[in-house]
């Protein structure tokens, strides 16, 4: 530029009715947005904790306590606050639990570093001092964290059931705690200890009857499946049974087919018919020759098979989901054949009982006592639908923790009990630090605190006295001092078997950390009129070009050629939207 003072060239990259919002008041904004966020769930925190009732645009209602459900139906569409989406779903599929603190921790970071953003503190430095006092808080949580003996199998198996007593509640469930701890850890300790796969855990949901009615059944269930005649007079009980699983279609072809047969006489179109039926019945044969019970496929089984089978008093199920036929392999071995041809004994499974039984108002096909029962199912009872759905969410929150509390035995105390500690462990460190850092180390600490004063607040208890007799407590060293949810004051809520495992509070710290760090760093949104066009029915979000100090894909400022640091890079679509204006340009230039 220097060169060619006289020029001053101007292009023009973006689209015309691009808005771009930058600097300070955008960073400020973001903030906003992400505090409207959390305080929309906040509410849900703790024993004392409300549920919401969300309604879609189709009348569902779903009632929840889950912040990641909350947050995944509010469907938000601010660029920013959907990062807090983003860490509530990491949260929910990496731990489970603490979604809503995940969440309420994170904006009260960010509230925290408002003043500081207000007052020109660098961005970087905020950030830098954020990480150092999460790494420092990371630290002092491994440390504090109490290891469980896993060699006695009855004060481990105590564990794992204050652990899941202290996930429900905050539930819907939480007047049935006792009955529904118990259920999560049998479900749990019943899969392979190994790879503790929970989706081998099967949730099958019952209309109808009260909560307590709920089973566990150490095997696989599924509804009954749809039948056709001749099914009632398979027998419906079997002890040690033979089970073939199959993926073959045991239906007359030209039941469902369209096919078109030309003939020229009446018998040729007999010996057509022949040898459809031909072709089933030696599927049929070769099916019952093996010697199963029970046949199980995830395609049809018709009227003739399902005859044919209740002729010879074998009990059979067409159309079972691959979910559930995945499932009963599991726990009763043997594989699916994809062939009725060559089946062998290696190739089917078995069960000590297998019966169809009624629960409530639906049938279940039901395998106990399973060969390789690594598998169980959970059988929900409960008067609403909606509410039947809460009480899964709920339970998957807690099997989740128990999961974690199987593999990573450490646990700290809940009830903000945790928060107060590496709250007050960063506040004397922060003492210790000069400069700015030290003011970010304290507000970190005090935005810890978020915790136990929502659990106040939500239980109608005065956070300002809660909170500072904690702190007195922790000061004193009361290592265990938190929230008691029975009486308005402070407990040792390790005595009372308010636990939890570390990794849900870990997770929750550094996710927390992480996005509110990802949120500072955003200095710049660029927003074009296809974005706006798109907004109810998002998902143009490619089109959001966010400009970021940090990042490597940033976006040039609007009309200027030059931006400071000399380097500009274009992202691919501000690329192909500069050639197509290029383009323009140049066949303007033509037609003159
Ligand atoms: N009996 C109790 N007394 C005091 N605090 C408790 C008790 N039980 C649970 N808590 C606390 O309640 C908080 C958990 O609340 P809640 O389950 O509503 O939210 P979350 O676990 O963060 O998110 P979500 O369960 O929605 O994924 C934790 O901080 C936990 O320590
Ligand atoms: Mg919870």
């Amino acid at each position: 530029m220097s060169r060619l003072p006289n020029m001053q060239p101007t292009v023009v990259l973006l689209r015309e009715g691009t808005d771009s919002s930058q600097g300070t008041p955008q960073l400020l904004s973001n903030i906003s947005a992400c505090l409207a966020v959390a305080q929309t769930i906040a509410t849900t925190l703790g024993p004392r904790g409300m549920d919401k009732l969300i309604v879609n645009e189709r009348g569902e209602a779903t009632i929840s306590n889950d912040g990641a459900t909350l947050l995944k139906l509010l469907d938000i569409v601010h660029p920013a606050a959907r990062t807090l989406v983003d860490i509530a779903r990491a949260q929910d599929a990496e731990v489970g639990d603490g979604t809503t603190s995940v969440t309420l921790l994170a904006a009260e970071i960010l509230k925290e570093m408002r003043p500081y953003i207000e007052e020109g503190v660098g961005v970087y430095t905020i950030i830098k001092g954020l990480r150092e006092g999460r790494n420092l808080a990371m630290k002092k949580l491994e440390e504090i964290s109490v290891q469980i003996d896993k060699s006695d199998p009855a004060k481990f198996r105590d564990l794992l059931l204050q652990c899941a007593c202290t996930s429900m509640s905050s539930k819907l469930i939480y007047s049935q705690k006792p009955f529904f701890s118990k259920m999560v850890v049998d479900a749990v300790l019943t899969l392979d200890q190994e790879d503790l796969d929970e989706s081998l855990i099967g949730v099958k949901k019952v209309p109808g009857g009260g909560m307590q009615d709920s089973l566990l059944i150490k095997g696989v269930a599924f509804k009954k499946t749809f039948s056709y005649a001749g099914f009632e007079q398979q027998p419906k009980s079997f002890t040690n049974p033979k089970v073939l699983c199959l993926n073959v279609e045991l239906e007359l072809k030209a039941e469902k087919d369209n096919a078109e047969v030309r003939v020229n006489e009446v018998s040729e179109y007999q010996a057509i018919v022949d040898a459809e039926w031909q072709i089933i019945y030696r599927k049929l044969e070769a099916i019952v020759d093996t010697g199963a019970k029970v046949v199980l496929s995830r395609l049809p089984i018709g009227d003739l098979a399902t005859q044919y089978f209740a002729d010879r008093d074998i009990f059979c199920a067409g159309r079972v989901s691959n979910d559930d036929l995945k499932r009963v392999v599991q726990a009763v071995g043997g594989s699916i054949q994809s062939t009725c041809s060559d089946i062998e004994d290696k190739h089917l499974g078995s069960c000590g009982k297998f019966e169809e039984r009624q629960v409530g108002g639906e049938r279940f096909n039901i395998f106990e006592d399973c060969a390789n029962a690594k598998t169980c199912t959970l059988l929900l009872r409960g008067g609403a639908e909606q509410f039947i759905a809460e009480v899964e969410r709920s339970l998957h929150d807690a099997i989740m923790i128990v999961k974690r509390a199987i593999k990573n035995n450490r646990i700290v105390a809940g009830g903000g009990a945790a928060e107060m500690e590496i709250s007050k462990y960063l506040r004397d460190h922060s003492r210790t630090i000069m400069g700015k850092q030290q003011l970010i180390i304290g507000s970190l600490a005090k935005a810890l605190e978020i915790i136990p004063r929502q659990i106040c607040d939500n239980a109608g208890f005065d956070a300002t006295d809660v909170l500072n007799k904690l702190r007195m407590q922790h000061a004193k060293g009361d290592l265990w001092a938190g929230v008691d949810i029975e009486s308005e004051g402070v407990s040792d809520n390790f005595e009372k078997f308010v636990w939890e495992p570390v990794l849900v509070k870990s997770n929750a710290l550094s996710s927390a950390v992480e996005a509110a760090t990802l949120i500072l760093s955003v200095d710049e949104t660029v927003r074009n009129p296809q974005s706006d066009q798109n907004e109810a029915g998002r998902p143009a979000r490619k089109n959001d070009v966010v400009h970021t100090r940090h990042s490597e894909h940033s976006v040039t400022p609007l009309t200027s050629a030059d931006s400071g640091d000399g380097i500009s890079v274009l992202s691919a679509y501000q690329i192909s939207e500069a050639k197509k204006i290029i383009r323009g340009v140049l066949s303007l230039a033509f037609v003159i």
